[in-house]
Formats: structure tokens, C-alpha cells, sequence
């Protein structure tokens, strides 16, 4: 799939990519972004038409979309203007596509079914390792730390394929607060405990605490030689060495590849330590077949094109401000995170590359829950609230449970709300249902305004045969593409995270000021400085 092969060390450089701001146009002062808004708006959800795309063992069903011929072409026209399949060749072949950060975001090289000979290393080197701790049946306990995209991709995986219970006890370690290092030590024997530092960076403050905690704990328990039970997953590996890490316990990720993205590395030992390499391997089968649709397929039939027009213009026409995601499937409870950080980190943007605003709302907020419980907890507001939401669906065709019922029952309740967002229920008919049910006609015309939906609400379903780790694989190479797409009709950066950066740089000033080692600075607003003050007396 990779024709063009870059060395594996920075495939990329400042000078292969544009110069920030050629060829950026805002998307208000471009044509085809105006025929396509107004073709979406004169659009309509054809309940006639049936529109599924299948790709890598998903079918991605589109029907409950706005579309017409108009709106079809308008979008090629766009993707034309935005030179979508030269930006999407530049991402495959490991150009500097992250150009403020003035490097690539290279995560399919690391799915490559060929890949170059240095990734296939460090694949090797993980598979041994968790071939050499199954053989000797070690490591009872993994305790992982990381956070963002050093933690949801694993903990997703390992949920969705370690649901009835995995032989080694697997926790996650994320937050700065103690209580989730506390808890993520508690009860366990240190003598069986691996701890693995997932992070690329190797400075992000609440995985560096947390280790710390965890080499502390390790420390005071006795244990022969606290290092051999940490293993660090990062680009720094000097900074991995200075904490102490040995060299045979240090598994490389590359610069090349973006934080939201590391599950598709070494990140992934703690995979297969828990739920095995063959779930690693096979995700990565899943993800490889959804970069060769991605690639291949023609804009019409192609699932994340399509799924990204899709939120295009329910976002930036239809003026929609969320994303719902309802994984009609209990294992895919962090799908709803992965996406949320997926989406929100890459899309969170308000200017187009050269600096100037982008002219039209850009990246939803991302929420969810598990259906049937989301049914139970927001699905009212979805069906009758002002603002309503786009919702993606997600369901297995075939469970791995026997309980027919069940499965019956899950798949019903998916149908059931997807069709009654689509559908709604006109006043007319909530009237007549009220009256069937004996109601005096007074009483009925009151209630039935309250029984009344305004249906015509967008949805996606997507539909995977079952869960497997080829098809998990596939389904979150789609959003990645799908996120993409929209990175570059938006005309925005989607790989970097400047907003976040900002943040940690506030917190570390903060930090230094709590703990006394700098003094509260002027440029606080009135509030934070209150509180810096007022917490940092508890510390004295
Ligand atoms: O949240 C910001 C972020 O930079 C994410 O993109 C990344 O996944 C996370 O922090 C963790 O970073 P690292 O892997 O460097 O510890």
C-alpha cells in the first residue's frame, strides 16, 4: 500500500511540506464551500434511498443523512478545491502534514501490512516480550500508566476483548489525582506486578507523578530490583533512561507518530500482555483494510469521505453543535472517550493553517454512552430537546453470547431509536394514538403536544458483522480518516493540541506556586489568585 517509503527516522522535514498559509482559503470565500452549504440546506433525508457503504467488514449505512446529485457534486467540487487526494497521499507517504508542529502524523506506516524493517522490530521485540511473560506465566498484574492517547486506545481494547476476565488483572493509571494511583496499587503483590509508563513525550506531568508513586511503591515493598518491573513505551527514550529505566525495558514509538494515535504502537504491550499479540496484530489487519479503502475506494463509496461530509454538514450548515456516539455494544464503553479525544483534540479549532479564523463551526463536541443505558440517562433529550444531536450508531450484527434475547433485544432497541429520530411522531398521529387509548379529546389534544417528535433528526449506523479485532481495527481507522477529511475541508491543523498545551503550562506555574517553590504570579485574575492562596495555606 505504501509505494512511497520514507526512512522510518523523521520521514519528514519543515521543507517537504507547503509553507503555512499557501494555498489556504478561509471556507466562506470559496465557491465550493457555498454551492455545497447551499446544496445541504436544499437537501433532504430521502427515506426512499438506502445508502450503505461497506468497507473492511463495516457496513456504514448513510441513509438517515441530507443527500441529492446536487450535493454530491457540490462535495467532490470541494474536496477537489481542498486537494483532498493530495493531502491524503501526503499523509500516507509521512510528509510534515502537522505543520505547526512541523512533523507527520504517520500512524498508518505502523499498520502497514510491509512495514519498513525498524517498525517490524519493535513489533518483534513486544511479541517477545509478552511470549516470554506468558511462558513463564509472569507478571500477574499490569498496572498501566499513561493518559489521553497513551491510555484510551489500550484500556478500549482490552475492554472490548477482555469483558468476561482476562487471567492477568489489568488497571489503568491516568489521572494526577492520588486517589487513582492509590487504587491502582492497592491490594496487588508488587512481587507480580509489571508497571508500564506509556508516554511519548515522557514529560506529561500526570504520567511522571504517577511512575514516581509506582517506583516508590515498588521500592518500599522490597522487591529485588524495582526497575525490572517498570517498562516505559515512549520517543524519549533518554528521558525514559533517566528515570531509570533500562534499556531492554525501553519500547520505541516515533515522533512521527501523533499522541491520539499511539495505540497502533508499542503503546499496545499492555494488549497483549492482557487480551494477546494475536488482538494486536488482528486490530492492525482491520485498520491496514480501512487505509486501503480509504485510499482506493472512489469518493462515493468511500466510508470515511463520506462519514465525514456527513458531519460536515451537520456541524457547519445544519449548525448542529454535538456528536452523539451510542455503541449499542457493552465492550465498546470507551469507544466513547477514544472518539471524544480522537474528534475533539484534532478538530477543537477555530483557524485554518495560515492563522486566519476558518469562517464556520468546525469540530462538535463528541459524547455518548453504551446503548441500551444512553436510552435511559439522555435519549429524551435527543428525541425532544431543542437542540437534538447527530447520532452514530454502532452495533454487532452476531454476539459471541448464546442469549438470543438479548441480542434480539439490542438490536431492536438501535433500530427503534434510530428510527424514531428519524421519523419522529407528527402531532396528527400522537392525537389519534392519545384518542385510541380512551383519552377525552381535550385532554388528548394537550397530551398529544407533548407526545409529538420532530423526527427528521440525523443518524449514522454502523454496522460491524461482529466485534473482532479486525473489525475494531477498521472502525477506528474510519474515524481517524473520517477526522482527517474534515481537517482538511475545514482547512485546520487536526494533529496538533495547542489548547492543551496552554493548559499544562498554566498548571505547572500553579503547581510551583502550591508547593511554594515560586510565588503566586501578578497575572492571575482575581479568583485563581484567591484559590492559589487559599490552597496553598493547606500545604504550609
Ligand atoms: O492531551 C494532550 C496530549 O498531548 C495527547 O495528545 C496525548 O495523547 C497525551 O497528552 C499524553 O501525552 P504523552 O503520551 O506524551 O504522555
Amino acid at each position: 500500500m505504501n509505494n512511497h517509503k520514507p526512512a522510518v527516522a523523521p520521514p519528514c522535514s519543515h521543507a517537504d511540506n507547503d509553507a503555512p498559509g499557501e494555498q489556504v482559503v478561509a471556507l466562506p470565500d470559496l465557491p465550493e464551500w457555498q454551492q455545497f452549504s447551499d446544496a445541504a440546506r436544499s437537501a433532504a433525508i430521502n427515506l426512499n434511498t438506502l445508502r450503505i457503504i461497506n468497507a473492511a467488514g463495516i457496513a456504514l449505512d448513510i441513509s438517515a443523512q441530507r443527500s441529492s446529485r446536487e450535493l454530491s457534486d457540490a462535495a467532490r467540487a470541494l474536496l477537489d478545491a481542498r486537494h483532498f487526494a493530495r493531502m491524503r497521499e501526503r499523509l500516507f507517504q509521512g510528509d510534515a502534514v502537522n505543520p505547526t508542529e512541523g512533523r507527520a502524523a504517520w500512524h498508518t506506516a505502523l499498520r502497514d501490512p510491509a512495514p519498513q524493517d525498524a517498525i517490524t522490530a519493535e513489533r518483534q521485540r513486544v511479541n517477545e516480550f509478552v511470549r516470554q511473560a506468558d511462558s513463564e506465566r509472569r507478571w500477574r498484574n499490569i498496572v498501566h500508566i499513561g493518559i489521553g492517547g497513551s491510555d484510551w486506545g489500550v484500556r478500549l481494547a482490552v475492554r472490548a476483548f477482555g469483558y468476561t476476565g482476562m487471567w492477568r488483572n489489568v488497571r489503568f493509571v491516568a489521572n494526577i489525582d492520588g486517589h487513582a494511583i492509590e487504587g491502582g496499587l492497592a491490594g496487588l503483590d508488587p512481587r507480580e506486578t509489571l508497571v508500564i509508563l506509556a508516554s511519548k513525550s515522557f514529560t506529561t506531568a500526570e504520567t511522571l507523578e504517577n511512575g514516581r508513586r509506582a517506583l516508590e511503591w515498588l521500592q518500599s515493598s522490597g522487591v529485588r530490583d524495582p526497575f525490572s518491573h517498570m517498562v516505559a513505551v515512549t520517543s524519549a527514550t533518554e528521558r525514559a533512561r533517566d528515570f531509570g529505566i533500562p534499556d531492554a525495558h525501553i519500547f520505541q514509538l516515533w515522533d512521527w507518530v501523533g499522541g491520539r494515535f499511539s495505540l497502533w504502537s508499542a503503546v499496545s504491550l499492555t494488549t497483549a500482555l492482557a487480551v494477546s499479540s494475536d488482538v494486536v496484530a488482528g486490530m492492525q489487519s482491520g485498520a491496514a483494510a480501512m487505509d486501503a479503502h480509504f485510499l482506493n475506494a472512489p469518493i462515493e463509496e468511500n466510508a470515511p469521505v463520506q462519514l465525514a461530509l456527513a458531519g460536515i454538514v451537520n456541524r457547519s450548515v445544519l449548525a448542529y453543535g454535538s456528536l452523539n456516539i451510542a455503541p449499542y455494544d457493552f465492550r465498546l464503553a470507551e469507544l466513547v472517550p477514544y472518539i471524544q479525544q480522537l474528534e475533539m483534540e484534532s478538530l477543537g479549532k477555530s483557524v485554518i493553517l495560515d492563522g486566519r479564523p476558518v469562517g464556520v463551526p468546525t469540530g462538535p463536541a463528541v459524547w455518548g454512552m453504551p446503548g441500551t443505558d444512553a436510552q435511559h440517562t439522555f435519549f429524551q433529550w435527543l428525541h425532544q430537546g431543542s437542540d437534538g444531536a447527530p447520532v452514530d450508531f454502532i452495533v454487532c450484527q452476531h454476539a459471541d453470547h448464546g442469549w438470543t434475547s438479548h441480542h434480539q433485544g439490542l438490536l431492536a432497541n438501535c433500530l427503534a431509536q434510530r428510527e424514531a429520530l428519524l421519523r419522529g411522531k407528527p402531532f396528527d398521529d400522537a392525537l389519534q394514538e392519545t384518542l385510541d387509548e380512551g383519552v377525552e379529546p381535550e385532554r388528548a389534544r394537550w397530551l398529544a403536544r407533548h407526545r409529538t417528535h420532530s423526527g427528521g433528526r440525523p443518524s449514522n449506523l454502523i454496522v460491524l458483522s461482529r466485534l473482532s479485532p479486525y473489525t475494531l481495527g477498521a472502525l477506528l481507522a474510519l474515524y481517524e480518516h473520517k477526522v482527517f477529511v474534515q481537517g482538511v475541508v475545514w482547512g485546520i491543523n487536526p494533529f496538533d493540541q495547542w489548547g492543551v498545551e496552554y493548559g499544562k503550562k498554566l498548571a505547572k506555574n500553579i503547581t510551583a506556586s502550591l508547593s511554594g517553590t515560586r510565588e503566586i504570579g501578578a497575572d492571575h485574575d482575581i479568583s485563581t489568585a484567591y484559590w492559589v492562596n487559599t490552597f496553598r495555606s493547606s500545604f504550609k
